[in-house]
């Protein structure tokens, strides 16, 4: 993969966000979203307003580019848990494993330490997802439980949810 650039996601990225969003509820092995969303549901749920961030990438290989993956983090919970932080990724099947999602992680979790967060919380990492496990794990999160079952994987049938933690 050529050059990569992540910047802030604006309106006009919800084409691409659409797609990788679809292709993984299509997969049925990392997210509980249900299917059939519209744009604007997706939207609604990726594009979120400050004090969120989301990033997109995109490789540069021409105007606008080909759409990577895209990434969102913010408050865990409101007000009295505002302190940690959580986030989301999706990298479109066809970028996936040429470092798309290390790049967006990193710039993820070193935006959230410049913004003051405790800590990082993943609520529902599902067990059998072993890249987005491993990258965690890669990048410093450990495994704090796991609740059993909890995600009915297309392939695997019923398998855990980990929640993953980084303290900064
Ligand atoms: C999980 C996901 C974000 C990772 O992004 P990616 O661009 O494919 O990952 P990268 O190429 O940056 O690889 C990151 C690390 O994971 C490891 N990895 C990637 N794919 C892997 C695989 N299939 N099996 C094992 N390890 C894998 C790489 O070795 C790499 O290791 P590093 O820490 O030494 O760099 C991406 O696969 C994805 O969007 N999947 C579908 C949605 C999803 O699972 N989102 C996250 C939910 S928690």
């Amino acid at each position: 993969m050529g050059d990569v650039v992540i910047r802030e996601a604006t309106h006009a990225d919800l084409p691409g966000i659409a797609a990788a969003f679809r292709e993984v509820v299509a997969e049925g092995e990392t997210y509980c979203y249900p299917d059939g969303l519209t744009d604007a549901q997706i939207a609604e749920e990726w594009l979120l307003p400050s004090p969120w961030r989301v990033m997109v990438a995109y490789a540069v290989d021409g105007t606008p580019g080909t759409f990577l993956g895209v990434a969102k983090s913010g408050p865990n919970r409101p007000g009295r848990g505002a302190h940690i932080a959580t986030a989301s990724f999706l990298v479109s099947a066809a970028a996936r494993g040429h470092g798309v999602g290390r790049a967006l992680g990193e710039r993820v979790i070193a935006w959230a330490r410049e913004s003051g967060y405790a800590a990082m919380q993943f609520n529902a990492v599902v067990e059998t997802n072993t890249a987005a496990v491993r990258l965690w794990q890669n990048l410093g999160f450990r495994i704090l439980t796991t609740a059993p079952g909890a995600f009915d994987s297309r392939r695997h049938g019923r398998v855990g949810l980990h929640v993953m933690w980084l303290d900064f």
